[in-house]
């Protein structure tokens, strides 16, 4: 009897030992959509199928977006008499695996929404007490990423609750991306590389450059506040484990350069790029914007290393990111109202991170100099930048070592 409790025991804590999440997964920052910015509940089968069809038609899948996410709002109000959740009948008629299946036919992979606690944010039934049960159902379904809120989780562990998540996850034997939706409130940056892939550093995000609107208890955040509240939480992001900025607002009513920053600096962060429009109707500049390459390709870079606040003078903000083999990314942000005459001598701004000690060497080397936006070069280090950035615009640069 002894012997055998033994065993039991030696074998539970082999398989805690064990329980890891998902390997190799997002190893550059995850790109994708999700439903909630634009749709909230307000989702359906043929949404879904129309968005595969939009990542495909307007070159979204070929500049890398990969993710389909539904969010909130995808079930039934009760779960089956064997405690599964049910997808929304008449939301979902023809069940979840239609549609994830639809979503793999065209080559793209399938995210869905829950929550630690009870119930989701929007009142359906939540995964406490059930994790095993839906994880194995996301694993039938084919689901590939799992966006996990903190709703109604009152005396939850934090840690704990995504652990238990992660575990059910990983006992599914599917690799499902886990996307840690707590908001920052117990500092996931610090314990959600052993949980998950990625974790939201703050309440969410409303489509506005600089606003803060209150909801009670809760208070959403726009493009500039979120930044300046996680800029310092750098060091804690990195491949397969990412800082979340949250899903993106770009062409949900902010101005084109506006729309223009938020998506560099998402990129510039390392965050992971999730669309959050509606892209069946989506302006082509807004779809210009998304499917940049030379922009996704600093999100992209293999160091995934967060960009650092570089200087801050009056009203322009200069960030620097180190990308591999010696190149940096520097984007040149006008944060005024009035267009903004830039003259930038570069040997007199050392350019050095002190988290990952890389250095631009303008004294000794040459960076041969890239505009992402305007997709044309712009010299090089040895003599000053100039050019005019307009108001709430950008200059993003991606400086190469030149070949001697
Ligand atoms: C929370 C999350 C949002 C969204 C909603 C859904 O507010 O932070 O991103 O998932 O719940 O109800």
């Amino acid at each position: 009897m002894k012997l055998g409790i033994s065993l039991v025991l030696g074998l539970l804590l082999s398989f805690s030992v064990m329980a890891q999440k998902a390997q190799n997964l997002a190893l550059t920052p995850p790109m994708g959509w999700n439903s909630w910015n634009t749709f909230g509940t307000d989702i359906n089968e043929q949404l879904v199928k129309d968005i595969a069809d939009a990542f495909v038609k307007l070159g979204l899948k070929d500049a890398g977006y990969e993710y389909i996410v539904l969010d909130d709002g995808w079930m039934a109000m009760e779960r089956d008499d064997n405690y599964n959740l049910v997808p929304h009948p008449d939301k979902f008629p023809n069940g979840m695996k239609e549609v994830v299946d639809y979503v793999h036919s065209k080559g793209l992979k399938f995210g869905i929404y829950n929550c630690a606690g009870a119930t989701t944010c929007a009142g359906y039934p939540g995964s406490r007490g059930f994790e095993y049960i839906d994880a194995k159902l996301y694993a039938e379904w084919g689901v590939d990423f799992l966006k996990y809120d903190w709703c109604d989780t009152e005396n939850l562990n934090a840690k704990g609750a995504y652990q238990t998540m992660r575990d059910a996850l990983q006992a599914s034997g599917r690799p499902i991306l886990f996307s840690i939706c707590e908001w920052g409130d117990n500092e996931p940056w610090k314990w959600g590389e052993e949980m998950g892939h990625m974790w939201r550093v703050t309440g969410d995000i409303i489509n506005c450059w600089d606003c803060t609107v209150g909801h009670g208890t809760w208070a959403s955040l726009g493009v500039w506040p979120i930044i300046k509240l996680r800029k310092d939480i750098r060091k804690y992001s990195g491949p397969g484990h990412w800082n979340d900025f949250d899903m993106m607002e770009v062409g949900n009513g902010m101005t084109p350069a506006e729309d223009r920053v938020h998506f560099a600096m998402w990129a510039m962060l390392a965050s992971p790029l999730i669309m959050g429009n509606d892209l069946r109707s989506a302006s082509d500049e807004t779809i210009k914007t998304l499917t940049n390459k030379e922009v996704i390709a600093i999100n992209q870079d293999a160091l995934g290393i967060q960009a650092y606040c570089h200087t801050n003078e009056g009203d322009m903000e200069v960030w620097a990111k180190p990308l591999a083999n010696g190149e940096w990314a520097i984007a040149f942000i006008n944060m005024g109202q009035k267009p903004l005459q830039l003259d930038f001598d570069w040997a007199w701004h050392p350019v050095k991170d002190d988290l990952s000690g890389r250095e631009m060497s303008v004294n000794t080397i040459e960076y041969t100099i890239r505009d992402a936006y305007a997709h044309k070069d712009r010299g090089t280090t040895k003599v000053n930048l100039k050019g005019e950035i307009g108001a709430h615009d950008i200059m993003l640069l991606r400086l190469t070592p030149k070949k001697e």
